[in-house]
Parts: structure tokens; C-alpha cells; sequence
């Protein structure tokens, strides 16, 4: 949730700015800007709208230091004067900052009293105002003195006219460095240093950093601080599109390699000794994270006779887990505020902690007793595919390593599902949805979770209205919605929950819906009253889940395609969600 970045070194600095925000836009699409610094000026542009859509004068500044932010609105407007970078009121500071300060209101008020003028309505130029009042040529010093009064989060970048380098801060919000050859980049994400350097360094909250092209200085609760310098794993070229139309279509055509590179590492290790001394797991997440922990809990009380509870993590204060569980938080950037906000609170109340993300150094691995790693590489689209079948992979891994190695088998195939799920033609259910105002999902056991996650994909990226219902609750309600206009998905695959879906399924045709089944291809029934048929991959239980689950995606991703939608940055929102 806003992309930040800043780069100081021996090139042009605004150029490699601006293409460092585009590879972040995915952090937040409303408005953008930039600040340069040259040994005595300072430069700030900035706009409303997409980047891709103007060409920023400010790129002509010949300076070799600047900063940049695209945002995701919080406080205030999307607009010109609420883009950021803020400055103070001479013109001379630049902030960018990602994060909310909870206390501006009040600092606000008191700059004001001081004469300080404000030009925008958002919580960051209270910072510019603030490092001005203690500026006297040396910014480090400066930020220094500002930040006890801050209350909140924050990734901070600060440039001044004819000061050198840029200071950074950061407190519970990412922010990384990247040491390159005479250059020092900082961003709120990897993807956006990928192009400058392999070689990073994860601040930790409370850290401030001086960042000179020689290299960054850290500096925490006064004294310098050792930050180890870090290789990261990912590759450029996965933070490229790639002969792809959209970053989400890459991903979900990227996803057998994923699953099977996810697996196999796991297999890799020892088994964490987390995993050994607990009475039940209490599983913690957002959104798709969240719709995975769904299934994790159908399929590890199955395989493994462990009570399972998946919880929303912003609904989890609220909720007291049982003492003994083993409580997961289970996210793809390991940023999301209300599953770091859970995880605290679980840390709080003594229970061990296992984190389930796909970033090194981001938060949630300093905050958890283990980190168990996704490998799913960079993933760019707003819309979450291959991290959630890289989560399907770590939870198969675990209900295996738990419960006996009875689905060892199944679990080291599964990339293969998933690679006959992608070959499926599945344009006449996309003709079915195209033009619908209601979509209804529908599944049974571990198929429900599936049938949440492909309503959720559904809607953020169509814009159609979508549910997902375990099958047997639809006639409890929602029935009196059904009618030819809503398109009902129905997860039908062989096995148990199959006779009951297709009671379910007859019930929902009788109603007069046009009726998509992703199921047994081989059943004669669902033939008859299916209005499409989508074979699930033959197999068992695992293959069925990964097929599902990446129709379901495909389904969205074509949909939406067909509706011209902006797929990689659906309206409202962005990746990441780092405020409560
Ligand atoms: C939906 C989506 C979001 C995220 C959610 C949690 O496509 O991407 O629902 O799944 O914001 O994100 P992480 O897993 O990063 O905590």
C-alpha cells in the first residue's frame, strides 16, 4: 500500500526513479510523484492518475539523488496536492512516506499555530513541517528529532536542497535497501531494486539510515547498527511481464513451477520443531491468505485429527484461542497490518508462532518463532493466483508431514493437475459470465474454501458481483436470488461430497440458472444438467483442489479479459495492504 523509492548514485537520478514506481504501481495507482536533488535545488513533480499515462517534466533534472512515491489513498483525496512527495514550507525538505501517522490531527494544529501552511490534507506533511523546525543543514539530525513525536507507521525517504544522499526510516511499515556499484537504492519493495542489485539490507523498526552512493550508514537508538548485507533469490526477469498481457495471467501460467519448487524445498528441510508440540492451530490471514487457511483446516483435520480454526486476522482480537494451539499467520507479503497485528497479539498471550510468507525480511519472519518460505517468486498482480497455490502447497506439505506421509504421493504430482488445468478451453464459461450482474460459487468441504476464493477473484478483478456458499447453505437464503440472470459455478468433483452436489445442483437448475460445473468429467449426470462441463484433472483429492483452483482463476482472468477490465490494478485497491 503505497510504493516508496529512492536512488542515489552516480546516474541520473529521476529516470531510474520513475521506472523504480512503475515496477511498485502495484502498491497503489491514484497519484505519483518525484523529488531530485541537486547540490543546491530541489525539484518536486507530481500528479494524479497512473504513471503510464504522462511523462513527467521533472525527468529533465539532471540531479542524482531522488525520491519517489505512487499512492494508495488513506487520508485525503487522490489528487495532484496529496500525491506525494510533501515538502515543508519553504520548499527545500521532500518527504515520502508509506504508513499512517495516527497523531497528525493534533501535530497538524500545532504547526499551524506555529504559521506553519499546509497544502495538502494528508498525515505526511506534518513530517515535512516537522524535520523544517529542526533543520539547520543536517537532515539525518534532523529526522532524528522528529520521529519520537510520530506516532504510527512508517517507511520514510527525506531528501533536502544541497544536502547529500537521502535519509531513510522505518517503524513497522518495509523498507529495504539495496547496495549497488556507487549507488544506494532504497524501496518499500525488493521488485523495485531488482534492476540495481541483488544485494539488500531489511531495516529493522526504529532504524534510521544515511544513504550516500558509498553505501548506507544505520543508525538505531543512537548508536550504529550492523544490518548483514542480504543476496535475495528472486530474479529480474521474473518482475517483467515477459511476452505475458498482464502480470496475472503470467502468474497463473507460472504456478506449476511454483507448486512444485514450493513442495520440494519444503521436503528439503528438517521439519521444524514448532511443528512438534502443540494441541490444536489457530491459522491467521486476509482475504485469499485467508480463503487457503479455509482449506487448511478441511484438510489438516482430516489428515491429520488436529483441531484446525482458521480465523479473519482483523476479526482475531475479538477471539480467544484455545491455550496449546500453535497459531499460523499465514501471508504472501508478509506485510498485511492485521495479520502482523495478530500474530503480536498471539506472541503476547505466549502461543508459538509459525509464519507462512513469501518475502525474505519482511516482517512477519522477524515477528514469528519460524518462518516456513513460499516459492512463488515476485508476484506483481493485484490479484493474488500463485501465492495462494504456493499456500495450497505449503498446508498439503504439512498435512503430509503431520499426518504420516499418507499424501506424500499425491503432494509431489500436484504440479501436474495443475498443468492439465491450464490446457482446458473454457470459453464457453466465460460467454456464460460475461454478462452477468451475479455470479454465485458453490462447493462442499475442502471445495468450499475453493468456492470463496474463485467468488473473491471473481469480483476484484470483473467488477461482477460475486459469492462463494458451502452448496448445502444456498437454499437458506440466497436461493431467492437465483434466477437465469445469475450463473451458478459448481464445484463437483468424484468422491464423497459428489452425491450430495449433485442434489445441490439440481435444486439450482430448477431455478432456471445457467449452470457452470468444474467436476468429474466423466459423469454422465453432470453432462445432462450441466449447461458447460470443465473436467477436473483425474486423481485424487490433491489433484482435484489444484485443478479447481486454477480454473476458478482462469475463469476471472478470462472474464475480465473479456470486459476489458485493467487486471493487474483493479479499482480500489493494491497490493498489500499495510494499515489496519
Ligand atoms: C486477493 C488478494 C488479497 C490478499 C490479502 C492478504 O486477490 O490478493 O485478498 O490475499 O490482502 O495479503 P497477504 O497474503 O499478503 O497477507
Amino acid at each position: 500500500m503505497c510504493g516508496i523509492i529512492g536512488y542515489t548514485g552516480e546516474k541520473r537520478a529521476a529516470p531510474l526513479v520513475l521506472e523504480g514506481l512503475k515496477r511498485l504501481e502495484y502498491r497503489g495507482y491514484d497519484s505519483f510523484g518525484i523529488a531530485v536533488v541537486s547540490d543546491s535545488d530541489l525539484w518536486v513533480w507530481k500528479k494524479r492518475g497512473k504513471i503510464s499515462q504522462v511523462n513527467p517534466p521533472v525527468l529533465r533534472r539532471k540531479g542524482r539523488t531522488a525520491i519517489g512515491h505512487t499512492r494508495w489513498a488513506t487520508h485525503g483525496e487522490p489528487s495532484d496536492a496529496n500525491a506525494h512527495p510533501h515538502t515543508d514550507c519553504r520548499g527545500t525538505i521532500a518527504i515520502v512516506h508509506n504508513g499512517i501517522i495516527e497523531n497528525y490531527a493534533s501535530i497538524r494544529r500545532e504547526l499551524e499555530g506555529r504559521g506553519h501552511t499546509f497544502r495538502s490534507e494528508t498525515d505526511t506533511e506534518v513530517i515535512a513541517h516537522l524535520v523544517e523546525e529542526h533543520f539547520w543543514g543536517d537532515l539525518l539530525s534532523a529526522v532524528r528529532a522528529v520521529l519520537p513525536q510520530l506516532e504510527g507507521s512508517y517507511a520514510i525517504l527525506a531528501v533536502a536542497g544541497g544536502n547529500e544522499g537521502i535519509v531513510a526510516a522505518r517503524k513497522e511499515s518495509p523498507l529495504v535497501i539495496g547496495v549497488a556499484d556507487r549507488a544506494c537504492i532504497a524501496a518499500s519493495d525488493v521488485t523495485a531494486i531488482l534492476e540495481h542489485t541483488d544485494r539488500v539490507v531489511y531495516l529493522e523498526d526504529g532504524d534510521v539510515a544515511t544513504l550516500l552512493p558509498s553505501g548506507p550508514t544505520i543508525w538505531h537508538g543512537g548508536e550504529q547498527a550492523d544490518r548483514p548485507v542480504r543476496k535475495v533469490d528472486w530474479d529480474v526477469a521474473e518482475v517483467r511481464l515477459g511476452g505475458f498481457a498482464h502480470y496475472m495471467q503470467k502468474e497463473i501460467y507460472e504456478q506449476q513451477s511454483v507448486f512444485s519448487s514450493t513442495v520440494r524445498a519444503l521436503y528439503a528441510e528438517p521439519i521444524p520443531d514448532v511443528l512438534k508440540d502443540f494441541s490444536g492451530i489457530t491459522l491467521v490471514a486476509c482475504g485469499t491468505s485467508y480463503n487457503a487457511c479455509l482449506f487448511c483446516q478441511y484438510l489438516i483435520e482430516e489428515y491429520c485429527g488436529i483441531p484446525v480454526r482458521a480465523e479473519i486476522a482483523s476479526e482475531f482480537r475479538y477471539r480467544t484461542p484455545p491455550g496449546g494451539d500453535l497459531v499460523v499467520a499465514v501471508t504472501q507479503s508478509g506485510e498485511t497490518a492485521d495479520t502482523l497485528s495478530a500474530l503480536k497479539q498471539a506472541r503476547m498471550h505466549n502461543h508459538p508462532t509459525l509464519a507462512v510468507t513469501n518475502v525474505l525480511g519482511s516482517s512477519i519472519t522477524r515477528l514469528a518463532d519460524y518462518t516456513l518460505f513460499m516459492r512463488a517468486g515476485p508476484e506483481i498482480s493485484v490479484a493474488a493466483t500463485k501465492s495462494f497455490i504456493a499456500e495450497l502447497a505449503v498446508f498439503f506439505y504439512l498435512a503430509d508431514v503431520m499426518g504420516g506421509g499418507r499424501l506424500r504421493k499425491s503432494v509431489l504430482s500436484g504440479h501436474e493437475a495443475i498443468g492439465e488445468a491450464l490446457l482446458q478451453d473454457i470459453s464457453p464459461a466465460v460467454d456464460l459470465c460475461r454478462g452477468a450482474q451475479s455470479i454465485f460459487f458453490v462447493g462442499r468441504g475442502p471445495f468450499f474454501p475453493l468456492a470463496l476464493e474463485g467468488a473473491l477473484k471473481m469480483k476484484e478483478i470483473t467488477y461482477i458481483h460475486a459469492e462463494g456458499y458451502a452448496a448445502g447453505e444456498i437454499k437458506h437464503g440466497p436461493f431467492a436470488l437465483l434466477s437465469h440472470k445469475t450463473p451458478v459455478i459448481a464445484l463437483s468433483p468424484p468422491g464423497e461430497t459428489f452425491p450430495a452436489m449433485v442434489s445441490n445442483i439440481r435444486e439450482m437448475k430448477a431455478r432456471g440458472v445457467p449452470l457452470i460445473v468444474i467436476g468429474d468429467g466423466n459423469s454422465q449426470e453432470l453432462r445432462d444438467i450441466a449447461d458447460v462441463l470443465i473436467p477436473l484433472p483425474d486423481g485424487d483429492m490433491v489433484s482435484a483442489v489444484l485443478g479447481a483452483a486454477v480454473l476458478l482463476q482462469l475463469l476471472a482472468y478470462r472474464t475480465a479479459e473479456a470486459l476489458g477490465r485493467e487486471i493487474d490494478q483493479p479499482r480500489n485497491l493494491a497490493k498489500s495492504v499495510t494499515v489496519e
